[in-house]
Formats: C-alpha cells, structure tokens, sequence
C-alpha cells in the first residue's frame, strides 16, 4: 500500500493531541488518498529523538513520554541528532513544525522549515512566527521545492481562519483585518474587570496553559502583533513584520480605566489591527474602549475573534470559543487533509 511519511519537530502538547488525532481517523486519510500515514521521525528539544524508516509505533512513543516524560535512549530507534539531523535521517514527505517559539526571530522554526523544504517535504506549521516575518520568502521557497506549506494553526488554531480568507473569498479583497488574537491578554483584561490583580491574573493564565514562556509577549503585545502580521501578509498580501506595528502594552490599563470604561458602559479590549491605507498597511496592537455593540467586546475569557473587512463579500467575523490543545491539534490535521486532498 502507498504510504505517506510524516516527522515531526516538538512534541508537546499539540503533538501528543494530534498523534491521539491520527490514531483515532486512521481511516480518514486512507479514504482520500488511498495512502497510509507512517510516523518516521520525531525530534524533541529535550525528550530525545526517534526515527524509524518504517514508522514508529505512536503508542509506544506517547506511553514512553507518559511514564519517563522522555523517550528510552536504549530504544533501538533511538537517536542523538537534533531536528536538522532528523530532516536528513528520516526519509519523511511531511514535515510537521511544532517547536516552541522565539516571537522575536521567528526561529528555530523557520530554519527548520527551509531544511524540510530543500529536502523535498511538504510543510505544515503552527508556529506564526515564520508567516509574520518571513512569509512571501518561504512561500516562494515552497513553490521553488514545488512543495506545500501550511499553517492553518498558527492564528486561532483551528478555526478555519486562513482558509476562510483564502478559499471562500474568490475575487474578493481584504483591505482590513481587525481582531481580538491574544487569549492570555483578553483573559487578563476580563480579570481586570474582577478587581484581580494584573500578576494574579497572568498567574491564571499561566495555570490555564494558554500563556507564552515569557508571558509579557502577551501582555506587552508581540503575540498579538506576530498573528496580525501573519494575516495580513497571508490574506491581504502585505509584507511587514512585528517591529513595524504600533504595540502597546496592557500594563497601562489601570482599575480606574475598567472601572471608568464600564461605568460608560464600555469594555477595554487589547485589539489587533491591520488597515490597508493609500497603498501603505497600518498594523497596530493597543488597548481600546469598545461600546457594547462591537462584536470585539464580546469575545470573553481566553476567546479570540477576527473580523475580515472585504470590498464585496463585507464584514465577516469569526470566533472562536474557549480553544483548547485539541483545536490547535485539529488545524494541524485540517491541514494534513488539506495537503492530502492536493495531493489526490
Ligand atoms: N499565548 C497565546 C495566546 C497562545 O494567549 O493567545 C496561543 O497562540
């Protein structure tokens, strides 16, 4: 039977949710394409690395991170290369990007992405980084390879986001993308609104599991600034980067700003904007009072919204509710189908 080989960099959370995903639809990809899914490599930063030329058994690996929290160095897949030595190793037509993230660089991902792309992978991502930064240079590198990259996770998991935008608005174009991305700041800025402090509720959002390793890239702006870029330079074709946005910080938002705003019948929300104006692209992540009847202040908890300005279709909005590791697991494997149903 013809096989489909994927590897894999990172195996968190999302990896271990999407390996559960692959186990339970086994027969969903078979039924596309008639092609079996084989797991041949997995590198971790610190769990160690498994390549097997003939697929690795995923219960044995998601049984091996449960008990030992790493893989068996006397397993006989065992190996002591890194991410570029699996790339090399692991004979894969699918690289499935999962590490952690610097917001600031984009990397080690988009390293990673291009030495999966010059050894003849697919890529699907959920990082944003690589699509706020680098996307038209990676995009293009795709295309040389003649290969895909997808990313449907890396802003708002899998709520069909990019796919919406890309395969629903034929003929159509988006001048404006405004959008509440962050869920660790929203969470905070509901909490805000309890009389909980700013360091009790990011310790809240820690707890949840939704924070950044460093959290003030939530607070301070740069996630939400990361996931704008990646929108407007997937869906309305620009090419900036984070340092171009305007970001400020939630950590001005004092009591008394809730406290005002809410008498007002208004709520403080950290919106992320991206506005096409006289040919230029405007991106900007600040704090805003919103009356009531935006859509925007409605997004509570750790929730997120976009809302897509387009000149013929109008005004779309999605949202998405309370996302957890499954959703971020689900667009990873959106896009596995998505990469099968193009490869017929
Ligand atoms: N720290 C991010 C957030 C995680 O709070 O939205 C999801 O990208």
């Amino acid at each position: 039977m013809a096989v489909l080989k994927l590897c894999f960099a990172g195996f968190g959370n999302v990896g271990r949710a999407f390996c559960g995903l692959l186990a339970d639809k086994r027969a969903e990809p078979l039924g596309i394409c008639g092609r079996e899914i084989l797991v041949t490599g997995v590198a971790t930063r610190s769990k160690g690395t498994m390549i097997d030329a003939a697929g690795l058994d995923l219960a044995e690996l998601l049984l091996m991170i449960d008990r030992f929290g790493r893989f068996d160095p006397a397993h006989v897949s065992y190996r002591g290369c890194g991410v570029t030595g699996m790339i090399e190793k692991c004979g894969a037509d699918v690289f499935i990007e999962l590490t952690t993230l610097s917001i600031k660089d984009a990397e080690p991902a988009t390293g990673y992405i291009e030495s999966a792309f010059r050894h003849g992978m697919h890529v699907i991502t959920a990082n944003k980084g690589p699509e706020a930064r680098y996307f038209s240079r990676l995009s293009k590198k795709a295309a040389e390879a003649g290969k895909q990259y997808l990313f449907e996770s890396a802003v708002m998991d899998g709520a069909p986001v990019f796919n919406m935008a890309r395969e629903c608005l034929h003929g159509d174009r988006v001048w404006k993308i405004r959008g509440i991305l962050n869920g660790t700041s929203n969470f905070v800025l509901d909490q805000l609104e309890k009389n909980i402090s700013l360091e009790d509720a990011i310790l809240g959002a820690q707890k949840m599991g939704i924070a950044e390793a460093d959290p003030s890239m939530d607070i301070d702006g740069w996630d939400g600034a990361a996931k704008i870029c990646a929108l407007a330079n997937v869906i309305m074709g620009a090419n900036v980067t984070p340092d171009m946005a305007r970001v400020d910080s939630i950590r001005g938002v004092t009591a008394l700003d809730i406290r005002d705003a809410g008498e007002k019948g208004l709520r403080i929300k950290f919106v992320c904007q991206a506005e096409e104006r006289d040919g230029a692209m405007d991106i900007s992540v600040t704090p805003q009072r919103l009356p009531a009847g935006d859509i925007l202040a409605r997004v509570n908890g750790s929730s997120a919204a976009v809302t897509m300005h387009a000149r013929l279709a109008g005004e779309i909005t999605i949202m998405q509710h309370d996302p957890g590791i499954l959703q971020t697991a689900y667009g990873v494997y959106s896009d596995l189908i998505t990469l099968l149903k193009r490869l017929g």
